[in-house]
């Protein structure tokens, strides 16, 4: 259980932090200073940093919440924990869409030179990480209020 909550948590702070940090700081900074012909191929890199840990985070945090859930507590959680669960599902749907679709179309339209595609499914990321790091914030604010109020 220690080991499962420890990894829940770290796997949590990887993928909420680095959202929060390309949201509201790395993104703003380069559409101030970069034009879309350098912005969106270092966006698509860090994109290409970022996503492998991201991965390693949904998986880390389904498997080891699902085990606490259905092993530890036996199905016998708080509401709280239930609405984690549906919202975290949630989040890593919206991560695997995003992974397959406009990422991969960024990509793609980038090795071949479109940049009004990429641009256009550049919007479409940063609007679904937005999506994403507002669940994930309030997901995890409910899961630790939750928990310290009995709710
Ligand atoms: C399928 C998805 C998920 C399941 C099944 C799940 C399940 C759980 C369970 C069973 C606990 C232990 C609760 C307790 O000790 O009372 C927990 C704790 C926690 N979870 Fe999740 N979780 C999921 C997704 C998420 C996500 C996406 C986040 C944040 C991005 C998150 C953040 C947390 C935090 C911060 C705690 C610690 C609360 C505390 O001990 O103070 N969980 N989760």
């Amino acid at each position: 259980m220690s080991l499962a909550m420890t990894l829940h948590l770290l796997a949590a702070i990887v993928w909420v932090g680095g959202m929060f940090f390309a949201h509201m700081a790395l993104r703003p900074a380069a559409a101030q200073l970069l034009d879309p012909p350098q912005r969106l191929p270092l966006l698509l890199k860090v994109f290409d940093g970022f996503f492998p840990w991201v991965w390693l985070a949904v998986i880390l945090i389904l498997v080891t919440g699902s085990w606490v859930l259905f092993s530890v507590f036996n199905g016998a959680a708080t509401t709280s924990v239930w609405i984690m669960t549906l919202v975290g599902t949630l989040m890593a749907a919206i991560f695997v869409f995003i992974y397959a679709v406009p990422y991969h179309r960024m990509s793609e339209a980038l090795q071949a030179g479109e940049l009004p595609k990429a641009g256009e499914a550049m919007a479409l990321i940063r609007k679904l990480i937005g999506t994403n790091l507002i669940l994930g914030l309030s997901v995890t604010t409910l899961a630790v209020a939750g928990k310290y109020s009995g709710f």
